[in-house]
């Protein structure tokens, strides 16, 4: 009988491939072929099917953008104590500490997710420190010490995006940067949003409709206008 996978970090190793990305020949991340089976053996690993898909297993457009704008312009970053909110697999966070970052912090909602960051980091020789925590849920502050806030691809669910565009809002109000990755996803806020950069990010078939997508770095232009 075949061995069952077991729930938990175990999965990010036998279920995808340590590879880099073309766009981010620096960076190696563990990283599944295709969603679907990838999903169907998180789901059978933890023994249930209502599990959130696996985000962590695949370097999204936005972070692969994101990631190839710290690492091209690395004092965007240099010295700064960093956070990298739906951190996903940790590439943005990677990126942050290859290019510099004086500290990086990851968060994720996603165990698994918490887990894969740790991985991805130490296949990579940096330090994240990998938090799982919903630090968007509620008013509250960016946490304390934050100099500079990146997020990519979290703007694909209307809920999840008013919740980072909030936090975003009280991060710039508290003087903390701001930076966005994102393919122009449908809740993306564009009038909040000043382009800096843009990529032709390849190798997304599995996860796009089209395999080379445009994808755009962002920073937030100022406070939202009164409705
Ligand atoms: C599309 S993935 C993007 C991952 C990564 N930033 C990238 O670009 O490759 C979205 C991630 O957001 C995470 N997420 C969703 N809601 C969240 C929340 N409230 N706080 C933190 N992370 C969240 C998911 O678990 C998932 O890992």
């Amino acid at each position: 009988m075949a061995g069952r996978i077991q729930p938990g970090p175990e999965i990010i190793r036998t279920g995808t491939e340590l590879r880099s990305m073309p766009l981010l020949p620096e960076i190696r991340l563990h990283q599944a072929g295709d969603p679907i089976s990838m999903w169907q053996q998180t789901e059978q690993a933890a023994g249930r099917d209502v599990l959130d898909p696996p985000f962590w297993a695949f370097p999204w457009a936005g972070g692969q953008a994101l990631a190839r704008y710290l690492l091209d312009h690395p004092e965007a970053v240099r010295g700064r104590r960093v956070i990298d909110v739906a951190s996903g697999s940790g590439l943005v966070a990677i990126a942050a500490a290859r290019a510099g970052a004086g500290a990086v912090t990851a968060y994720d909602i996603d165990p698994l997710a918490v887990a894969a960051i740790g991985v991805n980091a130490a296949a990579n020789g940096v330090t994240v420190r990998a938090v799982g925590a919903d630090i968007l849920d509620g008013d509250g502050p960016p946490p304390p010490g934050a100099d500079l806030v990146l997020v990519a691809d979290a703007f694909y669910e209307r809920d999840l995006a008013g919740q980072v565009t909030a936090f975003l809002d009280r991060c710039q109000a508290r003087g903390t940067g701001v930076l966005v990755g994102d393919l122009g996803r449908r809740y993306l806020p564009y009038s909040r949003l000043t382009a800096l950069a843009s990529y032709d990010v390849p190798g997304l078939g599995a996860l796009e409709s089209r395999d080379v997508v445009r994808t755009t770095v962002w920073t937030l232009s100022g406070p939202s206008a009164p409705a």
